[in-house]
Parts: structure tokens; C-alpha cells; sequence
């Protein structure tokens, strides 16, 4: 799906994969040797968190901040902690890390 030399520690990048037959957008999001992954859909008003494909909004407090109206992620869970849409959470998609590259569970 995507290789690691792509998705640098701390960093996020955007791809586009089917599951289910849907095409979907997935925020990819690295820690150390794990990557988490979540749907590219905010909680609040169902909008992409990327301002462009890809470029995403990270606060000084290492939230993930959606750019439409601002909800805050935490990056463990994907639980908005701040903004229209606390307390609900970006949907988790599972990804392995595998041979240098991020796959779809
Ligand atoms: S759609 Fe993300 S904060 Fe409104």
C-alpha cells in the first residue's frame, strides 16, 4: 500500500484504497514502528481532515486537527479531545507493517 521510506516517524500521509468495494480515503499516521490508520472522514461533518490530499494539520500538542472546523485528535485512539465532535472517534482501519511497507489487515 505504501512504503516506509514514505511515511517518515511522526509524519502522515493519505492513500487511496478499496475495502469492501468502496474506494476510500485513509489517513496513515507513523509511530516508531507502528502506523495506525483511520478513515479519511471526521466525525463532525464527515469532511476530509486534509487541507490537500495528503497535507495534514498537526498541533503544537501532537493532535491531529481537522481542517475543516478544527476537532482535535489524539493519535492513540483517534478520539477527538477538543473541538464539534468531542469525544467521538475516527474510524480505525487495521494496517500491517510488513517488509518495509504498510498493507491492509
Ligand atoms: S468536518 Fe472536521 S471539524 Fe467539521
Amino acid at each position: 500500500m505504501l512504503g516506509l521510506e514514505r511515511l517518515p516517524d511522526g509524519a502522515f500521509a493519505e492513500v487511496e484504497v478499496v475495502i469492501d468495494g468502496d474506494a476510500e480515503s485513509l489517513i496513515l499516521y507513523r509511530d516508531g514502528d507502528h502506523v495506525r490508520a483511520w478513515l479519511n472522514i471526521c466525525p463532525h461533518a464527515g469532511r476530509r481532515l486534509d487541507w490537500a490530499p495528503g497535507q495534514f494539520l498537526k498541533s503544537k500538542e501532537g493532535l491531529l486537527v481537522c481542517a475543516a472546523h478544527g476537532a482535535s485528535f489524539e493519535l492513540a485512539q483517534g478520539e477527538c479531545v477538543a473541538g464539534p465532535c468531542r469525544g467521538e472517534s475516527l474510524r480505525t482501519v487495521v494496517v500491517n507493517v510488513r517488509d518495509g511497507a504498510v498493507w491492509l489487515d
